[in-house]
């Protein structure tokens, strides 16, 4: 008989159990959907993962603002440590490794020509003609074999590292370049980087 009783007992005190945790659930539950300011471990939640999002090395990096450098026309900055020159030309931003790849002449002091029909800037040092668009080095060739040869611009290919830019809410960013295909001008932007202006002889 005791043994019964005792067992009764037990299966009570499960079933108040039960009862408390359900309810206990419930009312934690409809807390977390009708509060209306956010709880404190969720504050710590956000700012870890905004943190995370400014240290995310692929992450575009700000550089001014939109209407600085629409007066200044151009600017240098660094990008994940590395020099770049920002210019703003004709309605268009274009950013790029800094120092040309022919020798690490200052880019920032370039004029900027239209060759072809294309925005380049030309390096103030031995006068290399760069696109803006496409980072590509442009020369003037002739063919021998034309009757009457006359010079064309040339493409030799992209040497100048270009990157990415981005206006959002008035502001410019830059986005880190994908470095998995090497270019010219990474030689020079590693001298950059320790030196700011990379000061070679011309
Ligand atoms: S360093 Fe730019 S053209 Fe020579």
């Amino acid at each position: 008989m005791l043994e019964i009783i005792i067992l009764s007992l037990h299966f009570f005190v499960c079933f108040l159990i039960s009862v408390v945790i359900w309810c206990g659930s419930k009312v934690l539950w409809g807390s977390l959907h009708d509060r209306e300011t956010p709880l404190l471990f969720d504050m710590d939640l956000c700012s870890s993962s905004k943190g995370a999002v400014e240290m995310e090395p692929d992450a575009p990096v700000y550089v001014g603002k939109e209407d600085d450098i629409k007066k200044s026309q151009r600017i240098t900055t660094k990008v994940n440590d590395r020099e770049v020159v920002i210019f703003y030309h004709e309605g268009k931003f274009y950013a790029m490794d800094a120092c040309c790849y022919h020798a690490g002449g200052p880019l920032r002091l370039g004029e900027i020509e239209d060759i072809n029909g294309q925005p380049c800037i030309i390096c103030p040092w031995h006068k290399y003609k760069i696109t803006l668009e496409t980072g590509e080095g442009l020369y003037q060739a002739i063919n021998p074999m034309e009757p009457s040869p006359t010079p064309r611009w040339r493409s030799k290919g992209v040497k100048q590292r270009i990157h990415k830019v981005t206006i959002d809410n008035g502001n410019v960013y830059v986005s880190p370049p994908d470095l998995s295909v090497s270019l010219a001008s990474d030689y020079y932007a590693d001298k950059c980087k320790n030196n700011g202006d990379f000061t070679m002889e011309k």
